[in-house]
């Protein structure tokens, strides 16, 4: 089965309630644009109002607890942020695991909560520069996908309805220089082939795999051409719905873009 396009704006920590006439903005262009598959991950607090409004559009959050409930200040379980509409989650952020030392283990046990909470999952991997100069991002990004996926025998069993993978070079998000195509086919690959080791032919085929990482409307037309990207994980142009929906454009038809 082909899937559709998969366009996320991940809208970091930006975004009041300001925002909600952007978020309307992107609702409703995508409406137009049935082809592909548009979600937002804007901050906690604007999940549950933009869920309300939404009509085409699925909320999600971009993080989760690992654990259901608890002494935890200030973290925010995944039955939570289901509860407030979201109904996907971002995990294994590179700025969540550097700025808040995330572990592989912990990534996998968040993604493990999330399941259970019925969420979707949007898994990211990508190595930084310093291992991209010496060689070894591939084995990098398998080592490191590896260990932050939930065993195979705990995953849902619509896995490629409920997970999608996000290779997210360090060095390219938020520099205005994305991967080449050349990386980006090289590393997708390899990631489509630990997805066939992993989760068995059928499901390994199926599960999309988004590019991020300085994904504008200018680049966006080469990057959906490249073999295996099934979409993209978008942060800074995701902010505007001009820029986001270029995006999804380019998605929706390349010979439009
Ligand atoms: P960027 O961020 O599009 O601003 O590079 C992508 C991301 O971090 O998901």
């Amino acid at each position: 089965m082909t899937r559709r396009p998969y366009i996320v704006g991940n809208w970091k920590m930006h975004g009041t309630r300001a925002m909600l006439s952007e978020a309307r903005a992107i609702d409703r262009a995508a409406q137009r644009h049935m082809k592909v598959e548009v979600a937002l991950a804007p901050p906690y607090t604007l999940i549950h109002p933009i869920h309300r409004e939404a009509e085409q559009i699925a909320v999600g959050a971009q993080d989760c607890h690992h654990e259901d409930g608890g002494a935890h200040t200030g973290d925010i379980s995944a039955a939570m942020v289901a509860d407030a509409g979201a109904s996907f989650v971002i995990l294994g952020h590179s700025e969540r695991r550097q700025d808040h030392g995330e572990t592989d283990a912990l990534v996998r046990a968040k993604a493990g909560a999330a399941f259970a909470a019925g969420l979707r999952v949007i898994m990211c991997c990508g190595e930084s520069l310093q291992t991209r100069e010496s060689g070894g991002a591939v084995a990098f990004v398998r080592a490191q996908l590896a260990a932050s996926l939930p065993p195979a025998d705990q995953l849902p069993a619509e896995v490629a309805d409920r997970l999608c993978i996000a290779y997210e070079p360090i060095w390219a998000i938020g520099t205005g220089v994305a991967a080449t195509t050349d990386d980006i086919s090289e590393m997708h690959g390899e990631i489509r082939a630990l997805l066939v080791e992993l989760l068995g032919a059928d499901h390994g085929a199926e599960v999309r795999i988004l590019y991020g990482g300085s994904v504008k409307p200018d680049n966006a037309h080469a990057i959906f051409a490249v073999p295996e990207v099934g979409g993209a994980l978008v942060g800074g142009a995701s902010l505007t719905a001009d820029s986001f929906m270029g995006i999804a454009l380019a998605a929706s038809d390349p010979l439009e873009s």
